[in-house]
C-alpha cells in the first residue's frame, strides 16, 4: 500500500566469522524457502563483517540466493595509504548492494562526525552502492531537543551534496533503544520517520521522499516488528541482536 518494498536488514556487527557466516546464510536461505518467502514482497539483507563478505558473496551467487548483502562501513577515501580501511570500489567489486554508514557505534567509538558520514555517503553513491544512512538521538538528546531534531539534522548533513534522485535507505535508530531491549514505540518511530521523509522532500526531491525506504532500528524482535511496519513512514527494520538468531530473524522477515 505504501508503494515501497519492505526491507529487513540484519546488522551482524562484530559477530560470526566467515565459516559461521556461510552456515548461517545457508540456513537462513533454507528457512525462508521453507516458509515460501517471496523476496519481491519483503527484501532481506545481511551485513556481515568485512572478512565474511567474500564467502557470503560466493555462496549467494553459487546458490542463486535472492538474499542481499552489504558492508557495515566504507572508507570516504578512494584508495591509498589508509591502513585498515575498505573502499567503495572493493565493496562494489564484491557485488555488495548496500553499505551501512554512520551507525551510532561508528559515531561513538570511531569519532565519525556528520562531515565524515557525508563523505562516506558520497563515496558509496559514487560506486553504485546504496548507503543505509543511520541517524538517531541519545537519551540525553531526546530530553534536551525532543524526538526529531537530532536525527533530522544528522540526515540533512549526511545528504550534503547528494543528487536529488540519490538511491538511499535511511535507518532511524534511537541510541537509547539499541541493544537495550527497550524499543521505541511504533508511534515514536513514525513521528521521527515522518520528519525524516519530509526532510528528504526538502533536500532531495518529492520523488526521492516517496521512494526512499526508512527503517526503524533498536531492539526489534519478531514480537514487535509488525507494529512498526504498520506505520505510514516505516518501511522495514535494521536488526542487530535478533539478526544473529536464525529463528528470530526469519520470523522478522516473515512479519506478516
Ligand atoms: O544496526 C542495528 C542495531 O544497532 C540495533 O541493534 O541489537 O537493538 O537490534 P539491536
Amino acid at each position: 500500500p505504501k508503494g515501497r518494498v519492505p526491507f529487513i536488514a540484519g546488522n551482524w556487527k562484530m559477530n560470526l566469522d566467515h565459516l559461521q557466516a556461510i552456515a548461517f546464510v545457508q540456513k537462513l536461505a533454507w528457512t525462508l524457502k521453507d516458509a515460501n518467502h517471496d523476496f519481491r514482497d519483503v527484501e532481506v539483507a545481511v551485513f556481515p563483517p568485512f572478512t565474511d563478505l567474500r564467502s557470503v558473496q560466493t555462496l549467494i551467487s553459487a546458490d542463486k540466493l535472492e538474499l542481499k548483502f552489504g558492508g557495515q562501513d566504507v572508507s570516504q577515501h578512494e584508495s591509498g595509504a589508509y591502513t585498515g580501511e575498505i573502499s567503495g570500489a572493493f565493496l562494489a567489486a564484491l557485488e555488495a548492494e548496500y553499505v551501512i554508514i554512520g551507525h551510532s557505534e561508528r559515531r561513538q567509538y570511531h569519532g565519525e562526525s556528520d562531515e565524515i558520514v557525508a563523505a562516506k555517503v558520497a563515496a558509496a553513491l559514487k560506486h553504485g552502492l546504496v548507503p543505509v544512512i543511520c541517524v538517531g538521538e541519545t537519551a540525553e538528546d531526546l530530553e534536551k531537543y525532543g524526538p526529531s531534531a537530532v536525527p533530522v539534522s544528522q540526515l540533512k548533513a549526511a545528504l550534503n551534496g547528494a543528487a536529488p534522485d540519490a538511491n538511499i535507505v535511511v535507518a532511524y535508530e534511537p541510541v537509547w533503544a539499541i541493544g537495550s531491549g527497550q524499543a521505541a514505540t511504533p508511534e515514536q518511530a513514525q513521528q521521527v520517520a515522518g520528519a525524516l521523509r519530509a526532510l528528504l522532500g526538502e533536500v532531495l526531491s518529492a520523488e526521492a521522499a516517496e521512494a526512499t525506504r526508512i527503517l526503524y532500528g533498536g531492539s526489534v524482535k519478531a514480537n514487535n516488528i509488525a507494529g512498526f511496519l504498520r506505520e505510514t513512514d516505516v518501511d522495514g527494520a535494521l536488526v542487530g541482536g535478533a539478526s544473529l538468531d536464525l529463528k528470530e530473524f526469519s520470523s522478522i522477515a516473515q512479519f506478516r
